[in-house]
């Protein structure tokens, strides 16, 4: 059974081994190595160039090495209908929670002060403490869901804010339009985990900033779309926040002239949250693409309409 492999990352080299290793029974190529397009009933992708999944008319399913999809759903040339499955593993939520609790740690103990204000660091005059410092979580998904939980075990108050009602043990969660400015009101921090959709785009904008408590700061590792670059700059120059740390952006890499490069009070990070492990994510992938053969159900299979 074929499956088609498309990625032009520099470790796909890493990925193909690790996924031949994990699932020997089936035949991984990549686009050039294909002889009959009609035997390609499945397709491992990270990111494809316009209509690239054109053409296998025997396609069933289409598995992505990455968490995030808002590219292979921007393709209008997408086969409709068969199934896109998003990569979950437990490498790349473990990253995330590391990313995560390395910077809200930082944030909440000023560590970037201490080159600059030697032995009279701010931590030292004003401590603040995890337990009095509220942290939001907006998206409260797979990503989102793991770092509130290891965010409330270090001791930080937790909100989290989802599209539909969650429960999760220990974490004061909201939901939708109605519940925003309460969620965004109570969090000295906020973490965005939100995938890019046509409702999340620029979902940080001036107004929506200026709802965060003064001096609160932001993390976002979700997409860079999220937030709307200048009002960011505004509400920082502005006094209002007091801190940005972004792996994600609108453009990516982010230009070299980009204002939020060398900004005093914002930490660039380029994409590298969190990663997929090709080790750890070709057991996932094998896993699943047995279950799809079989004609079993897989998880997490994406909402096209929602876009996520
Ligand atoms: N920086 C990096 O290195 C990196 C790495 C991996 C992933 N990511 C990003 O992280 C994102 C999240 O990944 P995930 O695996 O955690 O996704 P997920 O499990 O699908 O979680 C997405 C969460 O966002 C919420 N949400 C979506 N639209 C919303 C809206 N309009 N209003 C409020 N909440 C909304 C969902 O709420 P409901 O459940 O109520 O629908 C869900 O809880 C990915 O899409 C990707 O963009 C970044």
């Amino acid at each position: 059974m074929s499956v088609l492999f498309v990625s032009n990352e520099e470790n796909r080299e890493d990925w193909l081994r690790e996924i031949r290793a994990a699932a020997p029974e089936f035949q991984f190529l990549t686009a050039d190595e294909v002889d009959d397009p009609s035997d390609v009933e499945f397709a491992v992708v990270a990111r494809i160039g316009r209509g690239g999944l054109g053409g296998y008319p025997r396609l069933r399913a289409i598995l992505s090495m990455w968490a995030g999809v808002e590219h292979l759903l921007a393709d209008p040339a997408l086969p409709p209908r068969i199934p896109i499955i998003r990569m979950v593993e437990p490498s790349l939520t473990r990253g995330m929670v590391e990313y995560v609790c390395c910077h809200v740690l930082n944030i909440l103990l000023r560590t970037d002060c201490y080159p600059v204000k030697g032995w009279y660091h701010p931590q030292k005059r004003q401590p603040r403490f995890a337990c009095g410092f509220p942290v939001g979580v907006m998206g409260v998904g797979v990503l989102g869901g793991a770092c509130a939980t290891a965010l409330r075990q270090l001791g930080f108050p937790v909100n989290g804010w989802n599209r539909t009602p969650k429960k999760m043990p220990g974490i004061e969660m909201y939901s939708g339009a109605g519940e925003f400015d309460v969620f965004l009101n109570r969090s000295q921090v906020l973490v965005l985990l939100l995938p890019n959709t046509p409702e999340t785009r620029a979902i940080l904008n001036a107004r929506s900033l200026r709802q965060l408590p003064p001096g609160a700061s932001i993390i976002n590792a979700g997409r860079g779309e999220l937030i709307d670059d200048q009002s960011l700059l505004d509400v920082l120059e502005q006094g209002h926040l007091e801190k940005a740390v972004l792996d994600v952006f609108s453009t990516e890499p982010l230009p070299d002239d980009h204002p939020f490069r060398g900004h005093p009070k914002i930490i660039v990070t380029p994409h590298v949250a969190s990663i997929t492990n090709p080790k750890t994510a070709a057991d996932v992938l094998s896993v699943n693409l047995r279950k799809l053969r079989d004609h079993e159900a897989v998880w997490p299979v994406v909402d096209r309409d929602r876009g996520y």
